[in-house]
């Protein structure tokens, strides 16, 4: 194994953005879910800002049929950075040009067929090339002091390796997660041994559970161009991760923060308030929004 100075920074960050959003239809018929707006800014953009506060330079989307959408958002708009400028609009050219990412730090591949999350990333292989990279999936936002992805390349650069965000999950919730199994666990880092994708409850070695956050080392492009299918008949990630366990260090990072799953829609709203109760401006209005609900819901029980 390498030591810990030998291990290559983290540069790069895949984000694979392919998927259907059946869960928010009709919403996401033409529009892609990536695109449902988390207060004023779409989710593919909490992820482009997490990565680019962590230090990430270069961002690669594995896109597909229909998501054209996303990368028109992070392209430079001159007419409208124009109709600002020339309305005196100073903040919200602000926030405009915060969404840009420019030639040298945006690439876009495609993944042609559903065949899994393993498989979106082996589609990046050649973007990526022969480095370590951060993985995250813009369905998992995570409300922190300090972004996750910057916790976890500050970890990743004492530790090395491949390394997983971690949360704990009610033991009923196991069939949705890949899930870890643990050889020991210091309240921060989790040493993993084992990991199964979406368990079932009685088959899971325990509830510390896979969010979507990863630092991958590039070996696993060769694991998953074997197209090995697993849990529901898809290339799994976790299955190829889980094949190193023995020759790089594999480490769970129980994060500092909050994690929402706007993947569904109870999540979704529930980011929406988390986020929006945080906003400079509309937080307060938003606090008696909720306390005006919060007290009706409570008459009603009473
Ligand atoms: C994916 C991964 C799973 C992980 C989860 C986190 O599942 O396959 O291991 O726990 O993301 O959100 P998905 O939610 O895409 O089915």
């Amino acid at each position: 194994m390498l030591n810990n100075s030998e291990w290559k920074p983290v540069r790069k960050a895949v984000f694979p953005v392919a998927g259907m959003g059946t869960r928010f239809l009709p919403a996401t018929k033409v529009m892609p879910k990536e695109m449902l707006p988390l207060v004023d800014r779409p989710l593919i953009q909490h992820a482009m800002e997490e990565a680019k506060a962590a230090g990430i330079e270069e961002f690669i989307f594995v896109t597909g049929r229909q998501k054209e959408m996303l990368e028109e958002h992070f392209d430079y708009q001159p007419e409208l950075q124009r109709t600002l400028e020339a309305r005196g609009k100073t903040d919200l050219l602000e926030k405009v040009r915060e969404s840009e990412l420019s030639e040298s730090q945006l690439f876009l591949t495609r993944q042609a067929r559903p065949l899994g999350l393993g498989h979106a990333i082996w589609c990046a292989r050649k973007l990526v090339g022969n480095e370590p990279f951060a993985v995250l999936l813009p369905d998992d936002v995570i409300l922190s002091d300090t972004p996750c992805m910057k916790q976890m390349i500050h970890q990743y650069n004492q530790t090395g390796g491949n390394m997983l965000a971690v949360m704990d999950v009610p033991l009923e919730d196991t069939s949705k997660y890949g899930v870890l199994d643990v050889e020991s666990d210091d309240g921060t880092i989790a040493k993993v041994k084992g990991m199964v994708e979406k368990p079932a409850p009685e088959d899971a070695p325990s509830t510390l559970s896979v969010i979507g956050r990863y630092i991958l080392q590039p070996q696993i492009f060769d694991q998953l161009s074997k197209f090995e299918t697993g849990a529901g008949g898809e290339i799994q990630l976790t299955d190829a991760i889980a094949k190193f366990i023995g020759n790089q260090p594999l480490n769970g990072f129980r994060y500092k923060g909050q994690r929402y799953d706007c993947g569904s829609r109870e999540g979704f709203i529930e980011a929406n308030i988390a986020f929006s109760l945080q906003d400079p401006v509309i937080g307060e209005s938003v606090r008696n929004m909720v306390q005006k609900y919060a007290q009706q819901v409570q008459t009603k029980v009473a």
